[in-house]
């Protein structure tokens, strides 16, 4: 059986210099900013059709500070060297920890029918980037420069030409950008 290769996607927020984090993981500068109430920049309308997400080790560990897990899909967590990732005994049935590359867990979710597939952090964006599986982005920019982080782009994804789908901003300063590649 075959299944069809599933849309790989982004939904991210960077500084206005590129970063998603503080060179130590901090993303207090993202989630402390206020925001217009009730608004959730599109987040949901994205999550509608998604059916699993893949997620490298770091953000995972960062997601793993919150006070909730807060997906309700299949994550799958990228790592080297998997068999030092420990899973929390209550997410054992919600998150795998797999070293295989990104096409092949692309190829598993498939196997199963999905059809999108959320990627999360900035090395493992990059690196679906360079295989050229991802299909959508959406990035927003918060209007503040950290000066030094985390980058999202950089380090080799090569030349990648995108269309841009749409733009949207908000009286806050955050600015949206959708593209498809
Ligand atoms: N601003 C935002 O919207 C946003 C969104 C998401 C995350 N973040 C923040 O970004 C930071 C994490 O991003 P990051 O770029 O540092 O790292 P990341 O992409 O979350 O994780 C990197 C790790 O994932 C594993 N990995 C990635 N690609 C792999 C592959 N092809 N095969 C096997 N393993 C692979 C490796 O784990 P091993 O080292 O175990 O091998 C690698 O060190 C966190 O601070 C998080 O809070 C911000």
């Amino acid at each position: 059986m075959t299944g069809q290769l599933p849309s790989a996607e982004v939904f991210i927020a960077t500084s206005m210099d590129g970063y998603i984090a503080r060179p130590d993981g901090d993303i207090l500068w993202l989630t402390s900013r206020p925001v217009p109430e009730g608004e959730d920049f599109g987040y949901a309308t994205f999550l509608d059709g998604v059916g699993a997400m893949v997620m490298g080790r770091e953000s995972f560990e960062k997601v793993l500070t919150f006070p909730e897990w807060p997906y309700n899909i299949p994550v799958v967590v990228l790592s080297r060297t998997p068999e030092r990732v420990t899973v929390p005994d209550a997410l054992k049935d919600k998150v795998r920890v797999s070293g295989r590359g990104p096409r092949a867990v692309l190829e598993e979710f498939g196997l199963r029918g999905v059809t999108r597939v959320y990627i999360d952090g900035g090395q493992t964006i990059r690196n679906f980037v360079a295989e050229g599986l991802v299909r959508r982005m959406i990035v927003t920019l918060i209007p503040v420069l950290l000066g030094q982080g985390r980058a999202l782009w950089g380090h080799g994804a090569g030349d990648v030409n995108l269309t841009l789908v749409a733009s949207r901003n908000w009286e806050n300063g955050f600015v949206q950008v959708e593209y498809k590649a």
